[in-house]
């Protein structure tokens, strides 16, 4: 009798850990500029599956693709403001909340998937994550590589600066970008990511830059034609959770997030590894023209480096921010 007592008490005891242990289960929301088969739903789809394992299934998430939940600059605010969970964009439309992180966006600066990966995950990576959660609100927790920003057009092949000019340029609504066209001698149009394939469908715009992946998953290759191997940009692109949210969840739960947003970058670095010269190739089968920049693209090179590093100094941070970035590469300061 009583053991049988026993068996239900152990049972009634069970069900309600079980009930508490699922009460705070989580299928957090997450914000994704581009679609299907990008880079960000690499690091989604890893962030997800290390998630549920590590929480032995309590916790989940979902993605909303293709800027369904906004564009990538209004994610931020949402995040900030805790009414959206997470977002994967680019880091150069974090950069408007968080200045310091425009470093990772300074044409020329990073010039490798190592290099980007060097950086991300060592003490510059931190400083900029901590500084993302003062300034914005929102904490990076993984980091997507999608490959250097490519530039397409419709109109013509481009491969030197000369070249460029009469083309409008879409360019997100970034600083270091925008003067960078500007060195480049073009004055470019800044437009929002949700935005810009109806303005390449509709002509508003002649081109863009962004890597092969994205214009691959994005169909660019249905509204642009030319694609310049310009590497101005290696494009990385963050996992952020609002900072409010995270800070409801428990000690464990926190850890469980951080540790599946390590798994989600090393999903994204083998995404690239494994599918960008795929990618590349599936752009030529669609007809795109690729090319290289004349004379190992250094007159954009000098343009850019001349007069876009300078003027931002102050807001990544000092010149010796700069080169404690150039420092961790292997590169020779300014
Ligand atoms: C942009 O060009 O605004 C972004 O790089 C787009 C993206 O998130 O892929």
């Amino acid at each position: 009798y009583f053991s049988r007592i026993l068996a239900s008490t152990a049972i009634a005891l069970s069900a309600t850990i079980m009930s508490v242990g699922m009460a705070d289960a989580k299928n957090f929301k997450i914000a994704v500029g581009d679609s299907g088969g990008s880079s960000q739903e690499a690091t989604g789809k890893g962030f997800i599956a290390a998630l549920e394992e590590l929480s032995g299934g309590k916790h989940t998430a979902t993605m909303f693709l293709n800027g369904q939940l906004g564009s990538e600059q209004d994610t931020v605010n949402e995040a900030a403001i805790g009414t959206l969970d997470m977002s994967l964009l680019a880091i150069n439309n974090v950069t408007p909340f968080s200045p310091t992180v425009g470093v990772f966006s300074l044409p020329y600066v990073i010039l490798s998937l190592e290099d980007a990966e060097k950086l991300t995950q060592g003490p510059i990576g931190a400083e900029l994550t901590e500084n993302t959660i003062n300034d914005a609100g929102v904490r990076i927790i993984a980091w997507t590589y999608t490959g250097f920003r490519v530039l397409t057009n419709s109109k013509k092949p481009v491969k030197s600066v000369a070249d460029l000019q009469g083309l409008v340029i879409r360019v997100p609504k970034n600083e270091i970008m925008i003067d960078t066209y500007k060195a480049w001698g073009i004055s470019p149009t800044p437009m929002a990511w949700s935005e810009t394939f109806a303005g390449l469908q509709t002509k508003v715009v002649d081109g863009q830059d962004n890597p092969y992946t994205t214009i691959n998953a994005m169909k660019f290759y249905e509204v642009q034609k030319y694609v310049t191997n310009i590497r101005y940009i290696f494009s990385i692109e963050p996992l952020i959770i609002s900072e409010q949210v995270f800070q409801e969840l428990s000690a464990e739960d926190q850890a469980i997030v951080l540790e599946a947003g390590k798994a989600a970058t090393a999903a994204s670095a083998k995404f690239l590894r494994e599918k960008e010269a795929e990618i590349k190739q599936i752009l030529i089968d669609e007809g795109m023209e690729i090319s290289d920049p004349e004379n190992n693209e250094e007159e954009f090179i000098k343009l850019a480096t001349e007069a876009v590093w300078p003027k931002f100094y102050d807001s990544i941070g000092g010149i010796e921010k700069l080169n404690a970035v150039l420092a961790e590469i292997g590169r020779d300061p300014v």
